[in-house]
């Protein structure tokens, strides 16, 4: 007689369960042991990294999440994965500056068909593809200014990185960037707020935007929509950005959001016949809420 492996699980569930209490105990410990060391680990890999010279030009985001985001609660690290995550439309993307390929395997993947993220500097894929890895995602070593990867892409991402050149070639880079999209494709993306003491936040940055005006009069002369937006920690101010000729998200006609609305789709635990109108407290559809 063989068993299978539900047996089996089946069995060890039965024996387990009247400790859970006790085993619950030692696996919290386990974890709790394995985190501080992780975060300690991560801790040292920052301190070489960016303690002794030379100062790399990505950051490792392994370090964000088993070391700094514990230790200053700052979420900052993975809003752009979040945010760039919004425009995806499913199909192909060109990862612009990809760094540690950190966004690309854990935000832009998933939801994609295909990713091709490309970074000029040979360290930054070699980590991609040792931390990285997915299996529709390729990293390719190419400098954007003169070997951006060829094709067409329903979306751009280009993330923590346009600060990385001078006007003149963020110029010709967005002009590339438009022969690389799709109709209707959306280039998104981030950068940061020029310190108000005048400093560079590091040492690679050519160009830092601003304000938000400032970085939006760089990309509205070549998107039809443009939508930029900040969040602001106590030490860094963020931009984030979504261009295109098509859909932004958030825009009213973007399928997934509802601003202000007269709906007519039945509740699902309402009777068939009746349908929903705008509650009294939205305003009237004529002043949509974004
Ligand atoms: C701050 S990192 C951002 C990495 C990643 N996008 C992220 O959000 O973490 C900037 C990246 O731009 C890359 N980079 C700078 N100039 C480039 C160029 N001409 N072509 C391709 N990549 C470039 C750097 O190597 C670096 O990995």
């Amino acid at each position: 007689m063989s068993f299978g492996r539900g047996t089996l699980v089946a069995v060890v569930r039965a024996l387990v369960t009247p400790f859970k209490p006790l085993v619950e105990a030692l696996a919290q410990c386990e974890a709790g042991l394995s985190a501080a060391w992780a975060a300690s680990a991560h801790h040292r890999l920052m301190l070489v990294q960016w303690g002794l010279p030379p100062v790399p030009e990505h950051f490792d985001h392994s370090i964000d999440i088993f070391y700094l985001w514990r230790k200053t609660r700052n979420p900052q690290g993975i809003e752009r994965g979040i945010f760039g995550g919004l425009a995806l439309q499913g199909g192909d993307v060109l990862e612009l500056a990809c760094g540690d390929g950190f966004n690309a395997r854990n935000f832009y993947s998933v939801r994609s068909k295909r990713v091709v993220a490309c970074d000029f500097d040979f360290r930054a894929i070699r980590t991609a593809k040792r931390k990285n890895r997915a299996p529709n995602v390729g990293f390719v070593q190419a400098d954007i200014r003169n070997d951006m990867p060829e094709g067409l892409f329903d979306n751009v991402v280009w993330d923590a990185a346009i600060e990385h050149f001078t006007p003149a070639e963020v110029t010709e880079i967005l002009m590339r960037i438009k022969t690389r999209l799709r109709a209707g494709g959306v280039l998104s993306g981030h950068t940061i707020v020029k310190r108000a003491d005048g400093r560079k936040s590091l040492s690679y940055h050519e160009y830092e935007f601003r304000s938000k005006e400032d970085l939006y009069e760089c990309l509205h002369p070549y998107f039809r929509h443009v939508s930029v937006f900040e969040t602001i920690y106590p030490n860094v101010h963020n931009l984030y950005f979504w261009a295109s000729d098509g859909t932004i998200p958030f825009a009213p006609e973007w399928p997934h959001v509802i601003t202000g609305r007269t709906l007519s789709v039945p509740l699902q635990d309402e009777p068939r016949s009746s349908t929903r109108t705008s509650p009294s407290s939205l305003p009237p559809p004529s002043s949509p809420r974004v």
